[in-house]
């Protein structure tokens, strides 16, 4: 997305269709008035009317609502109801007048209409014959009149960025199986260090992982014939404290041996989401130049079954020791992010952690597709994660965790089981069995089965989200 930053006025900036938002109390400007249909202009939130001055030109006028409900998620979804209804008219830009609201700043304002037009003009249609009559929007130039690019340009900067990278990710989380395997992902980053000087990257092989006793991306591993990756990012960007992502790259999940029912079962070549976020939030990080020190480690795998994958009742032995034994082949995620976490903090030097991962199908029943969940053993990290999520729009509420959860993921045989008996609080089992793997450093898990994909906002739509890319890229900007 081109972003242009005009103090012009709306009507003075060039655009196929120049747009403008409406608060309930608010009146159309004069010139507007006695233009035709302007009659037809409602300010209630979504509505939209489009208005033909007699000049020829397209002013859209959508409705934010309440002045008091207005925030900086009305404007995501008003930016993307603009760009939708511009379809129709071919436009390939529009102009916004960056509206003023009571409580948010004019950055933040801005930055809601660039991730709101950015995400939704997103795309896949690779495997499919061009269509002239696709209804989709093609915005490529966003033009934000009425704004002092001194008081909105780092936001507006740092909004499109992010947004153009989840839109990366949300292409990566599109491909299917049998084309995005874990080395797709390690291209990706070698991509991404190809690009910016202080980005490198180290790749380790199935051998390598075995040698070094990562137990649970071997085990994982070893019922597929597509060679698992395990993908270490270094971004020597300022000085602090080292943070550290880690996001689950499993690049399909059958289940394995214990495998899923077939109804569903292709939605899972998503379960890279975690991955696709933080590869991308890594390249937009270091587009940004944000002075900070970062690292992130991305287990890639496929879950599969065959006659020598890992089998319900096996015992294996992680990067720090700890040994798990396997109740359930289908909760794989936790067993190759243990190795990564440990990894992040012992070789990687991570001082504090975020890790992402489609992890559980119980956060979905639990939080649907509004939040994702978000567990932590520190509360000020998981205070900043959590903020990060509010002002990105990217929501995370945070799930309690407990020394009886922690009794709950306790082995028979070995110290830990990978699945709980009897399903009791299936996500944060999952993450009371990560907490084992930390090294007590400060950390913050986002279980995102249920934002990743399908979550039906207007700007995002159904399909794939990018979560996490925006929260990510938020949260480094809150710690540079
Ligand atoms: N990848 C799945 C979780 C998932 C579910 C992602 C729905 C996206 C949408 C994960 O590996 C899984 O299979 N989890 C199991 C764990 C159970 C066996 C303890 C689950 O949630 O059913
Ligand atoms: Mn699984
Ligand atoms: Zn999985």
């Amino acid at each position: 997305m081109q972003v242009e930053i005009t103090d012009t006025a709306l009507a003075d900036a060039k655009a196929d269709i120049q747009a403008l938002a409406l608060q309930e109390g608010e009146e159309l400007p004069g010139v507007l008035r006695e233009v035709p249909g302007a009659a037809d202009v409602k300010p209630a939130f979504k509505r939209t009317t489009m208005l033909r001055p007699l000049d020829g030109s397209r002013v859209l006028i959508v409705g934010l609502g309440k002045a008091g409900d207005v925030d900086r998620e009305r404007l995501r979804v008003a930016a993307a109801l603009a760009a939708k209804a511009a379809a129709p008219y071919e436009a390939r830009s529009i102009a916004w007048e960056v509206p003023a609201i009571d409580g948010i700043a004019a950055g933040a304002a801005a930055a809601g209409l660039v991730e709101g037009t950015t995400l939704a003009t997103f795309r896949f249609d690779r495997y499919r014959a061009a269509d002239p009559d696709d209804p989709s929007p093609r915005i490529e130039r966003l033009v934000l009149a009425g704004a002092d690019r001194g008081e909105v340009g780092s936001d507006v900067d740092a909004a499109r960025i992010a947004s153009e990278a989840a839109n990366r990710a949300r292409e990566l989380q599109s491909l299917p199986a049998n084309e995005l395997v874990p080395e797709s992902l390690a291209e990706r980053a070698w991509e991404i260090a190809a690009a910016h000087e202080a980005v490198s990257v180290e790749v380790l092989d199935r051998d390598q992982m075995v040698e070094r006793g990562m137990g649970g991306l071997a085990a994982v591993s070893s019922g597929s014939e597509t060679p698992p990756r395990l993908i270490a990012l270094r971004y020597a960007g300022g000085e602090g404290e080292r943070i550290g992502f880690v996001g689950k790259g499993v690049t399909f999940d059958s289940g394995g041996i214990s495998i899923k029912p077939a109804a569903g079962m292709q939605e899972m070549k998503m379960d890279m989401s975690g991955a696709a976020a933080v590869l991308e939030a890594f390249a937009a990080i270091a587009e940004l130049r944000l002075p900070l020190d970062l690292v992130a480690a991305i287990p890639a795998t496929e879950n599969m079954p065959s006659g020598s994958a890992m089998r319900p009742g096996d015992v294996i032995r992680h990067l720090n020791g700890k040994t798990t034994e396997i109740n359930n082949t289908d909760a794989e995620g936790r067993l190759i992010l243990a190795d990564a976490l440990t990894y992040c903090v012992r070789d990687l030097g991570a001082k504090r952690i975020v890790d992402i991962a489609t992890l559980t199908g119980a956060v979905v029943i639990a939080l649907g597709s509004t939040y994702a969940a978000l567990i932590a053993n520190d509360d000020e990290w998981a205070g900043r994660v959590a903020g990060a999520g509010d002002r990105s729009g990217e929501l995370a509420w945070r799930l309690p965790l407990h020394p009886e959860y922690r009794e709950l993921t306790k082995g028979k045989i070995a110290d830990l089981t990978n699945a709980a008996a009897k399903r009791k609080a299936g996500t944060i089992y999952a993450a009371a069995f990560l907490e084992e793997f930390v090294d007590g450093v400060p950390w913050a898990h986002l279980d995102i089965a249920g934002t990743s994909w399908d979550v039906g906002r207007e700007y995002v739509g159904s399909g794939p989200t990018g979560f996490g890319v925006r929260l990510l890229v938020e949260l480094a900007r809150s710690l540079a």
